[in-house]
């Protein structure tokens, strides 16, 4: 047993605050002290306490290592899909740096943690390709934990065939269990076999874990996880499970703090953010979250994703409107233009209302930038079909449009459907599509060209000696000669040069 004044379980105090006798540690989430945590005793079955113990217990084996190998364990995690799943990554990395690991370049490393997606029948492809590679770098250092979690777990078969079929994975966990990455780890290092744990659903959000963020400038935020809309192709609600918000007072204090770590901008995630908050008490509609958001000191830019064209309320465009921190930018996913398709796919809008829609947007908002998904080739569709969704394409002049092969995924109202469109036909489609799309893009894209508009600069520009890229309010990309101290400041640059997808400016 640790001495007295050790604590094994942490107690909230009316604050929220986590606190251990003989020992208060305020607002923990990147400051976990695991020195304090007595890790003889029974974990706390609390959380999130469990998993700050539990990481305590796995620092002592990355202790270990280090002792042994005169260095600290890497970790490299690699992300496939929606920014959810970016996000989640973060997570992760957040736990695994609370316990020690160093982050790794590549998959050269003792842990190695694939996050996936299984939007479409490509994604889960390219997680097994990459499997027989891990298995060779494992062969070469038995340290080695091979760790897959994310969308893909979710699929019971798909758990069976690892199980079956590559049995050197050492964890599987599901959406539901990033939470847990410390207290399974520890699993697999105690029982020395595959750990799984996948949650079918759950009702609970916890708070309160370390993150590593990718930029230190901008940061997404999760509002709320999973989705209750059931669109027949889609799989996500099966793998996400169903909406849960968090309450707004959590999101805040999240982004206050983030403010005070020095980001500036954040994107408010979701897989449809204008439900959000419809099953709180008392219930709390997107357009007053974004408002109290906005009212955040410090915070300079507001995105968010994904909104569903259902239901984007008149408060929410009144919102976007009056707050200059919102970004002038509206991801509203169309996936098709014919009426007959839209209610297969189970959207609940028909092509008049998303275009009506459009047109309320651009009146109240003119400088806005749209962009979309689309997918082609969903079951039944015609040539007459794919003709409406080209003509909504024009009629919008999207900025951009992510374009989809529709990909059967099993489990989905969609998968059963009859007169599934032959390849030859949907690659047809689909080349026509993306040739119009990029036809408009390139015109509209650079409409703001001749202007000042101000510029959050992200990155040193891979392309140009001397040169940084940042993103306009909009989304689109400038790039303008700067030095790398401009990384994370916003900046007043003159776009010079429109290149259809991007600008090309100078700073003023
Ligand atoms: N096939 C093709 N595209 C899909 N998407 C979702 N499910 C499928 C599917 N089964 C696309 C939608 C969604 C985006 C994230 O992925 O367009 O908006
Ligand atoms: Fe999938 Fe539709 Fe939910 Fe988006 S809104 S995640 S497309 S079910």
């Amino acid at each position: 047993m640790g001495d007295d004044s050790r604590f094994a379980i942490p107690v909230l105090d009316e604050n929220n605050d986590v606190f251990w006798k003989g020992k208060k540690s305020r607002e923990m989430y990147n400051e976990i002290d695991l020195d304090i945590i007595d890790i003889n005793s029974e974990p706390p079955t609390e959380e999130p306490f469990r998993q700050y113990y539990f990481m305590a217990k796995c620092r002592e084996w990355v202790l270990e290592f280090e002792r042994k190998n005169g260095r600290r364990p890497l970790a490299f995690t690699q992300t496939f899909g929606c920014q959810m799943n970016a996000r989640d990554s973060e997570k992760l990395l957040g736990i695994l740096e609370q316990i020690g690991f160093q982050e790794a370049e590549d998959e050269k490393a003792e842990l190695v943690i694939y996050n996936t997606c299984t939007v479409r029948e490509n994604a889960n492809l390219r997680v097994y390709g990459r499997l027989g590679y891990l298995n060779t770098l494992k062969k070469k250092n038995p340290n080695m934990l091979i760790v897959l979690c994310g969308c893909m777990m979710q699929e019971p078969d798909v758990v069976d065939k690892i199980k079956k079929s590559y049995r050197f994975v050492d964890i599987i966990f599901g959406t539901h269990n990033i939470f847990q990455l410390a207290e399974l780890t520890f699993k697999r290092l105690e029982e020395k076999r595959m750990t799984v744990e996948v949650w079918e659903g759950t009702e609970r959000i916890v708070e309160e874990l370390p993150t590593e963020r990718k930029f230190s400038f901008k940061s997404g935020v999760n509002i709320m996880f999973g989705c209750n809309n059931f669109c027949s192709y889609c799989i996500v609600p099966y793998v996400r499970g169903r909406e849960r918000s968090r309450r707004p007072e959590d999101i805040l204090k999240e982004i206050e703090k983030l403010v005070k770590d020095g980001v500036v901008e954040i994107m408010l995630l979701g897989q449809n953010v204008n439900s959000y908050g419809k099953s709180l008490e008392p219930p709390v509609s997107f357009a007053s979250l974004l408002k109290q958001v906005a009212h955040v000191e410090g915070l300079e830019r507001i995105r968010f994703m994904t909104s569903h064209p259902k239901d984007l309320s008149e408060d929410l465009i009144e919102v976007m409107k009056s707050s200059e921190k919102i970004c002038r930018h509206l991801h509203l996913p169309l996936q098709s233009g014919s009426t007959r398709i839209l209610k297969a796919m189970n959207r609940k809008y028909t092509k008049e209302q998303y275009l009506e829609l459009v047109y309320k947007i651009r009146r109240a908002i003119p400088d806005i930038s749209l962009t979309t998904d689309i997918i082609v080739g969903f079951p039944g569709e015609t040539e007459e079909d794919f003709q409406e969704t080209l003509q909504v394409v024009r009629e919008v002049q999207f900025d951009s449009a992510f374009t989809f092969i529709y990909s059967k995924r099993t489990g989905t109202a969609a998968a059963s459907m009859e007169n599934q469109v032959p390849e030859k036909v949907v690659k047809d489609r689909f080349d026509r599509l993306l040739f119009e799309v990029q036809q408009i893009s390139a015109q509209v894209c650079g409409r703001d060209v001749n202007t000042c508009q101000k510029v959050l600069v992200e990155s040193l520009d891979d392309h140009g000696e001397g040169m940084v890229t940042g993103r306009l309010s909009n989304n689109i990309l400038v790039h303008f000669p700067g030095e790398p101290a401009l990384i994370g400041k916003i900046v007043n640059v003159y776009l010079e040069e429109s290149k259809g997808f991007y600008y090309i400016g100078r700073q003023v």
